[in-house]
This record gives structure tokens, C-alpha cells and sequence, in this order.
């Protein structure tokens, strides 16, 4: 039987990756990856979570199975992180969670959850999205369209497009929405555009779902919650996707959750029992590790301000090498505009570059960029952007 079986397209961005370490230039530069970086190109291991891991290490509990739906201190902390301690829907019991293997594991759960209780609706993705958006839906059979976001002229929102293909959308649909950082682009909407979206969304029967990959990457923390929290609203529903790989520097621990906002208390019942039900023909409950070092790190005062302080550090970093780019690229004497770069939020940047540069910046230059032309900001360091702006140059 495996004989038949045909090789899969290889990952586009995973691929790349391959492509990169097998290249034996020295003066080669990644920056296609989808993770942080420090300014030595290395992705850190966060000092809170390290004092989080000696703190477990030393009173080891149990290896037992936790409950279908995670560990409950970290689903409440986290869902306090999205939503906000005091937040509506958590006191009045009308949000289902489940910790989830990474954001990936929480939006298949999602997906599968979509698919088994809403099998009429379509799911609506911005034009572009992740790649993995689409394949994750496919996966667990659920259609999907697409809706204008990006507007490639003014390299900014195109919101009445989006309000438009809104428009389109079917009572029961589902929108995926980026909830900060919208990757690829780097562009999200203001707080007045995510209240103009949310209206809409409601107005439409159409159920918002929101991925928050990046929470504290763009703005700051609590900030970062402006577009969830314009959906937010009595009675209202909404899935959120959230994942700490990012934020807590935890990406193989696998540490994500799924949170389905109910209209009601009761209503949120019958939704856990749907989502354990997914989780359980799944992966039957989540691993424990990552889990207990967020839960650890949110309920303890000093470590979490440790943990604020560190994203702060990498935001900070991110934000600082998108004004290096725009300095870079105009001391390069770049012809253009790319004061958009600095407007963009998260680690990438949707450059403009088509992908005949993008392929001569690889296979001239060894930099390796995505063939959409994005960046991952979090790549360039104080001893690789000069150079950078140089080839981007060159190959403009
Ligand atoms: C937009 C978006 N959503 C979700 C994820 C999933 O993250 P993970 O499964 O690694 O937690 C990513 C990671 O790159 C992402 O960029």
C-alpha cells in the first residue's frame, strides 16, 4: 500500500527553513522563520520560565493525565490574560475553554468543533492569512472563502473591502480574524476599525473567531486585547484561539487554548461537553509541562511582572529594528516610501518584494525570504540589517 502513497507538497515556510541550513554560504541570513529572535539570532529561553521550571523541578507533584480540557489554574489565568480578570462572560460562567497543544492544536479543535456542530457554515479568511489556516479547515473538512484585508497600494487596511465581503458572508458563517499581528501582513485594524468590524460581524449573524498568536507583540499585553475585547458584548458569541509560543518563548511545549464565549451559562455546558468530545477523538487530553509553567509564571506577582518585563524586551526589540529597516533602507538610498514598515505590528513585515526579487535575494544574496515578500522582522540583528537594506536594494 505505501508504495502508491505520493510524496506531499513540502511546508512552504518549513521548507525554506531546509533550504536554509543546507546552504553553505557563511554570510547567509534567515528571515523567513515564524520565530523571535534576541539580537544574537538565537530564540531566548525566557528567565521567568526557567524560574518557573526549577520551581516545578523542585516539588514534583504527579505525571497523571489531566482532565480532557487542561488544567484549570492555567485555563482560568490565561482566559483572564484574553479577556481581562474582571471581564463579563468569566464571572457570569459563560465561556468553554480547553488548553490545547499550541495555537494550531486550539484552532483545530475549533475547526473540528465548527464542523461537527455547524456543518451549513463557511469559514472566511483575509486575503492573505497564514498558510495554515486553510489547511487546518481543510483537514477537518470545514469550506472556506476568502475577504479583502490587505491593500497592496497604501500598504494598509482595506477596510471598506472587508466590510463589504462582510457583507457577503451567511447568518451562522464564520470570520477568522487575526486578533494583533496579523501575519503576513503586520497590519491590524485601530480600535475605531475593530468596533466598525465587530458591528458588522454581529449584525451579519456571522461568528467571530479570533486567532491571538502574538499577544503582547504588538502594543503591550493588555492592549493587545483592543480588537477581542470590541467583540466582547452581552450575550454575545465568539471563539478565541490563543498561543503562548510566542509570548512565553514556549514553542515546543505546545501551549495554546481554545476559549467559546456562550450566550449563556448553560449554553456554555453543552459547548464544553462539544469541545471535550473533539479533544477527547483528538488527542484525549493535553500535555502538562508548558501548561503548568504559564500557570506557574501568571499566578505568582513577581515572576509574572519578570514575564512583562521580558515581552516588553522582545516587543521593544521587534518595533526598534522595523525603524532600523526604514533607516537602512533610506541610508541604502532605496528609491520609495517604506515608512509603512514602522506602522506594521508583530514580527512581520509584508515588504512588497515580488517573488522574482525574493528568489534573487536567496539565490544571489543567500537571504532567505517567503515568496509573499514577508519578512520576519525578529530575524534582522545591528550586524545583519545593513546588509539587508544593501540586497533588498539591489534586487529593487
Ligand atoms: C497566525 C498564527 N496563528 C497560530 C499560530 C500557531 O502557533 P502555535 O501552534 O505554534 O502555538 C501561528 C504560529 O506561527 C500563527 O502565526
Amino acid at each position: 500500500m505505501f508504495e502508491k502513497v505520493e510524496a506531499a507538497p513540502k511546508d512552504a515556510i518549513l521548507g525554506l527553513t531546509e533550504a536554509f541550513k543546507a546552504d553553505p554560504r557563511a554570510e547567509k541570513i534567515n528571515l523567513s522563520v515564524g520565530v523571535y529572535q534576541d539580537e544574537n539570532g538565537k530564540t531566548p529561553l525566557l528567565e521567568c520560565v526557567k524560574e518557573a521550571e526549577r520551581r516545578l523541578a523542585a516539588a514534583p507533584t504527579t505525571k497523571s493525565y489531566l482532565p480532557i480540557s487542561g488544567l484549570a489554574d492555567y485555563c482560568r489565568a490565561v482566559a483572564e490574560l484574553a479577556f481581562g480578570a474582571e471581564a463579563e462572560p468569566l464571572s457570569r460562567k459563560r465561556v468553554a475553554w480547553a488548553q490545547t497543544p499550541g495555537g494550531t492544536g486550539a484552532l483545530r479543535v475549533a475547526a473540528d468543533f465548527i464542523h461537527a456542530n455547524f456543518p451549513q457554515a463557511t469559514v472566511w479568511m483575509s486575503e492573505p492569512t497564514w498558510p495554515n489556516h486553510p489547511q487546518i479547515f481543510a483537514a477537518a473538512g470545514v469550506p472556506t472563502k476568502s475577504y479583502a484585508y490587505f491593500d497592496a497600494k497604501t500598504n494598509a487596511l482595506n477596510l471598506e473591502g472587508m466590510l463589504a465581503d462582510v457583507g457577503k458572508m451567511q447568518a451562522g458563517d464564520v470570520i477568522l480574524l487575526h486578533g494583533c499581528c496579523h501575519n503576513p501582513t503586520g497590519i491590524d485594524p485601530t480600535p475605531e476599525q475593530w468596533k466598525k468590524i465587530a458591528n458588522a460581524v454581529y449584525a451579519r449573524g456571522v461568528l467571530p473567531l479570533l486567532d491571538f498568536a502574538y499577544q503582547g507583540f504588538a502594543d503591550g499585553i493588555e492592549e493587545d486585547t483592543a480588537g477581542l475585547k470590541a467583540f466582547v458584548r452581552p450575550g454575545a458569541e465568539m471563539l478565541v484561539c490563543s498561543s503562548f509560543s510566542k509570548n512565553f518563548s514556549l514553542y515546543r511545549e505546545r501551549v495554546g487554548a481554545l476559549f467559546a464565549v456562550a450566550p449563556s451559562a448553560e449554553a456554555a455546558e453543552s459547548v464544553q461537553s462539544q469541545i471535550n468530545k473533539v479533544v477527547r477523538s483528538n488527542y484525549s487530553n493535553p500535555p502538562g509541562h508548558g501548561a503548568e509553567v504559564v500557570a506557574t509564571i501568571l499566578g505568582d506577582e513577581s515572576l509574572r511582572k519578570q514575564w512583562e518585563g521580558e515581552v516588553a524586551t522582545m516587543r521593544n526589540r521587534i518595533n526598534g529594528m522595523r525603524s532600523e529597516l526604514v533607516k537602512a533602507l533610506k541610508d541604502h538610498g532605496v528609491p520609495g516610501d517604506y515608512s509603512f514598515i514602522q506602522r506594521q505590528r508583530g514580527m512581520f513585515s509584508f515588504s512588497g518584494l515580488t517573488k522574482p526579487q525574493v528568489e534573487r535575494l536567496r539565490d544571489e544574496y543567500a537571504i532567505y525570504v517567503v515568496g509573499s515578500g514577508r519578512i520576519n522582522v525578529a530575524g534582522l540583528t545591528s550586524c545583519n540589517i545593513d546588509r539587508v537594506a544593501e540586497c533588498i536594494g539591489k534586487v529593487l
